[in-house]
C-alpha cells in the first residue's frame, strides 16, 4: 500500500497495524486483570521511566545518553524482562549504568514498575513494547551489552521465524554494540539455546566467549537468577549461559 496518496487517518491505522503484525515477535500481550497496587504502578511508574517516541526512530540516530537525564559510565539493554527480577536488580547495584529496557507485556511491566516504585529510576528507562523498536532506534557502537534471558520458545517449527535471534535482529545488534560489547543469552530449551547458539557463533561479527563445557553450563558467581529461570519452561532441560562478544 502506498501512503502517499492516502491522507486519511484509517488507511494510516490499517497500515499501522498491519506493519505491526509483521514485525511482532511476541503472541499475547495482556493476561490476567490487574490489582489495584499493578494498575497505580503502571499509571505512575511507567510515565516517569518511559522512553520518548520521538527518540525511537528507527534510524540508529538516538545515542543512549539522550534517554537519560545525566550520562552514565555503560549502557545495556535488556530484552523481554518478563517480571524484572534482573534488571532491577543490576540497576541497583550499578548505580553508574544506564539500563535500557523493555516487556511486551502488562503484567510483566506491572509487576516490575510496581517493584521499583521507591527506588531512584534515574538509570532505567523502558518501553512496554517490543525490544527491537529501542534497539533500531541507537546509534552504532552506542551500547556495552545486551541481555536476552529465556525468550520465547516458540517451540513449533513454523513459529521459528518469531525468535527473536535471527540474521536480521543479530546484524541490528552487531551495529549497536560497541567493540567488545556483550551479547549475553540464556535459555533452559535445548532446541532454543542451540539456535541461538548456532546463530551467533555463524554471525561474523560475534565471538562466543566458551572455552569449555562449564562456560556454557555454570553460570558466573553474581548471577541474578529469574523467578522464569527458577520455574523452567515447557520442555525444560538444563539451563544454558551465552556469552558472545562482537568483535
Ligand atoms: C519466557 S519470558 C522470560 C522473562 C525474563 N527474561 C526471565 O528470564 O525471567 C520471555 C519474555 O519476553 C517478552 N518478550 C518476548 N518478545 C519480546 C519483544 N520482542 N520485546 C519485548 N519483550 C518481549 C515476553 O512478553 C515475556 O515476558
Amino acid at each position: 500500500m502506498d501512503l502517499r496518496f492516502h491522507g486519511d487517518a484509517k488507511v494510516r491505522m490499517i497500515h499501522k497495524q498491519k506493519i505491526y503484525k509483521e514485525q511482532s515477535l511476541f503472541g499475547r500481550r495482556q493476561g490476567r486483570t490487574l490489582g489495584d497496587m499493578r494498575q497505580s504502578a503502571l499509571d505512575d511508574v511507567l510515565p516517569k521511566i518511559k522512553l520518548p517516541e520521538s527518540k525511537l526512530k528507527p534510524d540508529h540516530s538516538t545515542n543512549p545518553n539522550e534517554f537519560f537525564d545525566k550520562s552514565h559510565k555503560q549502557y545495556w539493554l535488556e530484552i523481554g524482562f518478563g517480571h524484572g527480577e534482573h534488571v532491577s536488580a543490576l540497576m541497583r547495584q550499578n548505580p553508574d549504568t544506564g539500563y535500557l529496557a523493555a516487556e511486551a507485556f502488562v503484567n510483566g511491566m506491572s509487576a516490575f514498575l510496581h517493584d521499583i516504585k521507591d527506588d531512584r529510576l534515574d538509570n532505567i528507562r523502558a518501553i512496554m513494547d517490543d525490544a527491537m523498536i529501542i534497539a533500531r532506534s541507537l546509534a552504532p557502537n552506542s551500547l556495552d551489552g545486551i541481555y536476552l534471558l529465556n525468550p520465547d520458545p516458540w517451540h513449533k517449527k513454523r513459529h521459528h521465524k518469531r525468535r527473536i535471534i535471527n540474521q536480521k535482529n543479530l546484524d541490528i545488534f552487531a551495529k549497536i554494540l560497541k567493540s567488545g560489547g556483550k551479547l549475553i543469552m540464556t535459555s533452559d530449551v535445548e532446541n532454543v539455546s542451540e539456535w541461538m547458539c548456532a546463530h551467533a557463533s555463524n554471525h561474523p561479527e560475534f565471538i562466543w566467549q566458551a572455552g569449555c563445557k562449564d562456560d556454557w553450563q555454570i553460570p558466573p558467581d553474581d548471577w541474578i537468577t529469574t523467578r522464569y529461570e527458577i520455574k523452567g519452561a515447557k520442555g525444560a532441560k538444563k539451563m544454558v549461559y551465552l556469552f558472545f562478544e562482537r568483535r
